[in-house]
């Protein structure tokens, strides 16, 4: 059975720095790959990492250098696709040694398992906060539906699509997404879309796709949901999701943190 970690938003700046003045994005994703690592022989083993977006926070090569090494603490392979805060080129460039990374144009891939496959898409645009998706991109999605053979399917995207009550990342959506859903739509089997950019993990309905909003891994967006409310950030715990096949795509929410026990409930009875 097919288990995959995913991962959003890590943010990564540059060294000693703070993002935003207030987080430690390094500390928050070295945080993450070792609770990874500690939780392993319980939950393992994992098959991929995906990162769905924003792995920097301005785009820069020291910061993507930053993210590998921490990433590569772990023996799990990993691919990401970028969000609004990456930059693409100098992904490219960074991730050239990666045979998933295309070598120009959007940062679209597929990977295949027994059980799943996984389709990941690029909505970023250079200079842009929201998201949209190219022809190409919906070229290719069709195209990896079509070989998909009905097995289960994992979508991913950076931008949702849908809208989360959050007035400031609800303008950054995903943009003209009718197309998306159409194709989504007329997939014959299960399939599940997963994305990033907001923060927090919220489950909603894209037509009748459910879209499962991922966690940060090291700060919130700020859970406001007055009209004009400020953008802000919160050092809520970070989390991230895994998502395996049971029977159809499961997804779990695992807190970056350590916490006490795990205590027996009832020790007598053991
Ligand atoms: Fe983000
Ligand atoms: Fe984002």
């Amino acid at each position: 059975m097919t288990k995959i970690i995913q991962i959003s938003d890590p943010h990564i700046v540059a060294q000693d720095e703070l993002a935003y003045g207030h987080v430690d994005t390094a500390k928050a994703l070295k945080k993450c790959v070792e609770k990874i690592g500690r939780i392993l022989p319980e939950i393992g083993p994992i098959d991929m990492i995906i990162f769905t977006g924003d792995l920097t926070d301005f785009g820069k090569e020291e910061e993507y250098l930053i993210f590998r090494k921490i990433v590569e603490e772990l023996d799990i392979p990993y691919q990401a696709i970028p969000g609004n805060h990456d930059n693409k080129l100098v992904m490219q460039k960074v991730f050239s040694d990666q045979d998933w990374m295309p070598k120009k144009g959007p940062i679209n891939w597929e990977i295949d398992f027994n059980d799943l496959k996984i389709i990941a898409l690029d909505t970023s645009i250079t200079g842009m906060a929201h998201g949209y998706l190219e022809n190409i991109s919906l070229d290719f999605l069709k195209s990896s539906l079509s070989s998909a053979k009905e097995k289960p399917v994992l979508v991913a995207t950076h931008h949702p699509p849908i809208l989360t009550g959050i007035e400031k990342m609800d303008i950054q959506n995903l943009r003209e997404s009718a197309e998306f859903n159409k194709i989504l739509s007329g997939y014959n089997g299960k399939l599940k879309l997963i994305c990033g950019h907001i923060h927090r993990n919220i489950v909603g309905q894209f037509g009748d796709i459910v879209c499962q909003i991922a966690p940060g891994v090291s700060h919130a967006v700020t859970m406001d949901l007055r009209k004009g409310a400020p953008n802000c950030l919160t050092k809520e715990p970070g989390s991230f999701l895994l998502h395996e096949i049971q029977g159809g795509i499961l997804s779990h929410q695992i807190l970056v943190d350590h916490y006490d026990g795990p205590f027996l409930f009832y020790p007598e009875s053991t």
